[in-house]
């Protein structure tokens, strides 16, 4: 999908009315209905992640004051994008037929096929779609044609010696592993909470654990979690796009300061991934930010991640539309992407290094959230509820051996 024109149908989830089936057997040609506001008119909009869908043949009629005989299909509303972070989109010219009858526009759509199959496509804005309606569409042209984080050209970034140095020191929570799909182990004593998050197991065949292996100190005193995240999920076509689950470790001292109020948010997130089959992931800070102390999902809240390393291929929440903002922080350049989880109307902004960290990053995370305060898109009144490191898990045989500090002052 490179520089072409990019077309994409997304399902209303304004359509998640019940609506009256009427299966075709259609031989005739498509029609396509272009209707709505002009995309220029539309500052930003959402679409709607296949992976998202449940699976099924979605009947609509337009408009239909035809009988209710037949059994009803609804279209359920999505997932959240935060869930759903890379996706493949229903091509427009992947669905089934769409046709007239006695003045109504009876349509069928499938899920429809790949976006690698498709070379250009068109993309519906939900907030242009009327409520009568079910799909319109738009041409847009991606101002820039983004190409994904290459996996082999790894940048080398300067990275302070102290933190390498840190050697186990006796803790009394044991080495623990947890493969449970939602585990989780607070560390006495230590910030930190070790997680395994695998929030779509039901689409995993396989198993991810994510277990604490030690706390380790560096001379100077500053402690560190050292963990072993080890990843065997079967590549399955239907669900390659699907986030499994993030594997994780989670700040849990310190949370809920104003960011104004924060001196400084020290990270260091090292890792020796081992894939023996392809593996598709990245290794990500996440955080949340909201205007009100303890709110870390309600829409007032705003997510930001920072990707520092992706492996096959993954991208993130908007990415189709191309970077909205390009910086340059922690020795690197950056491009920003920002999309809207339909469901929740949260914004997930994600920034992507350009270059690939080569196995450690280190740096002030607290600069990368002030720069977004800068952008508008957060206050510096807002508080910051939750952070992670980690590793959003698509599928593939991996064992990753990391060690992370991540610190709010
Ligand atoms: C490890 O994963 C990467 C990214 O998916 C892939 O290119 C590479 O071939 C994998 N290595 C092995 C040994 O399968």
């Amino acid at each position: 999908m490179k520089s072409q024109l990019l077309t994409v149908v997304a399902l209303s989830p304004l359509a998640a009315y019940a609506l009256p089936q009427h299966h075709r057997k259609c031989g005739s040609k498509p029609t396509v209905v272009t209707t709505g506001d002009p995309l220029s008119d539309i500052t930003s909009f959402t679409t709607v992640p296949v992976e998202s869908l449940p699976k099924k043949t979605y009947t609509t009629d337009y408009e239909t004051p035809i009988t209710t005989e037949t059994p009803i299909t609804t279209i359920t509303t999505p997932l959240a994008y935060s869930d759903v972070t890379t996706f493949s989109v229903v091509p427009l010219e992947s669905l089934t037929y769409q046709t007239y009858q006695d003045g109504y526009v009876d349509t069928i759509v499938t899920t429809g096929l790949r976006l690698t199959e498709v070379t250009s496509f068109t993309v519906v804005p939900v907030e242009s779609i009327p409520t009568t309606s079910t799909f319109l569409t738009f041409t847009i042209t991606p101002t820039e044609t983004p190409t994904p984080a290459s996996s082999s050209s790894a940048a080398s970034y300067v990275v302070g010696g102290a933190y390498a140095k840190a050697t186990a020191v006796s803790y009394k929570v044991p080495a623990t592993e947890q493969c449970g799909n939602d585990d989780r182990l607070t560390l006495p004593g230590q910030p930190w909470t070790v997680a395994n998050s695998m929030y779509n197991a039901d689409q995993m065949v396989g198993k991810q654990c994510t277990n604490f292996d030690s706390i380790l100190e560096t001379v100077d005193g500053v402690k560190e979690v050292k963990w072993t995240s080890i990843t065997n999920i079967k590549k399955v076509e239907d669900t390659v796009a699907v986030c499994k689950g993030y594997t994780n470790i989670g700040i849990g001292k310190n949370l809920n300061k104003k960011l104004k109020d924060i001196k400084s948010i020290p990270a260091y997130f090292k890792w020796d991934r081992t894939n023996t089959t392809e593996f598709r992931g990245s290794n990500l800070f996440d955080f949340i930010t909201a205007p009100t102390e303890g709110d870390f999902k309600s829409t007032a809240t705003s997510e930001f991640m920072l990707w520092v390393r992706i492996w096959g291929g993954q991208v993130p929440i908007g990415y189709s539309r191309g970077p909205v903002a390009t910086f340059d922080m922690f020795g690197a350049s950056w491009k920003l992407y920002e999309g809207q989880n339909p469901a929740s109307g949260v914004t997930v902004r994600s920034m992507l290094v350009d270059e690939n960290y080569d196995g450690v990053f280190q740096g002030d995370l607290k600069e990368w959230l002030d720069a977004m305060a800068d952008k508008g898109y957060i206050s510096s009144n807002d508080y910051v509820t939750v952070g992670n490191a980690g590793t959003e898990v698509f599928y593939g045989n991996a064992v990753m051996k990391a060690t992370v500090a991540l610190d709010i002052n």
